[in-house]
């Protein structure tokens, strides 16, 4: 497995696809929250299986001191294998390269806490609703 980085308009729609298998069709997120007004401003992470077939996706936003790291997927069928952890690396080591960002921020759907805590991720809020998901917002210090 190998994750690409990149803001090539063609390669995101491969992001795209597993964020819409995941969001919208399992998650039931409306598309049009789903893929939004951010996209051209964030650095896209895909996550392709040993096929080249894309199965995992996140991004990455640099917003003043955060770092924030938002639309973190991976393919059912590829879940409990690392597959997560390797998008969050590569995201974590490209945050590392932006200057001026302090903090690694994301907001985290309840089910995922415990996948974020074990990359050193802190709540530091209490649970809100986004499209429609309760979540809590955690950051980790880079
Ligand atoms: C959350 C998600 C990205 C995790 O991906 P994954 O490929 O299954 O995660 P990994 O296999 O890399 O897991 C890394 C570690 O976190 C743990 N972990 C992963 N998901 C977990 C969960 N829901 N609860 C507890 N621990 C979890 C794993 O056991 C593993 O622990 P280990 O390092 O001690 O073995 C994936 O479940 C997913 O895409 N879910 C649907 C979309 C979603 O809800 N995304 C989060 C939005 S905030």
């Amino acid at each position: 497995m190998k994750v690409v980085k990149t803001t090539d308009l063609d390669q995101r729609e491969d992001a795209y696809s597993v964020r819409t298998t995941v969001f919208v069709g399992e998650q039931n997120v409306p598309p049009a929250l789903e893929i939004d007004e951010l996209e051209n401003e964030a650095v896209h992470f895909i996550l392709y299986n040993e096929e080249q077939k894309p199965c995992g996706a996140g991004r990455f936003r640099t917003v003043g001191e955060f770092g924030k790291v938002e639309r973190i997927c991976v393919l059912q069928e590829a879940r409990g294998r690392g597959a997560g952890n390797l998008i969050m690396e590569a995201i974590e080591q490209h945050a590392q390269t932006v200057d001026g960002v302090t903090t690694l921020k994301l907001d985290a759907q309840l089910h995922a806490i415990p996948f974020y805590e074990k990359r050193g991720y802190t709540v530091v809020s209490g649970e809100f609703l986004d499209a429609g998901i309760l979540h809590k917002t955690m950051t980790k210090p880079l």
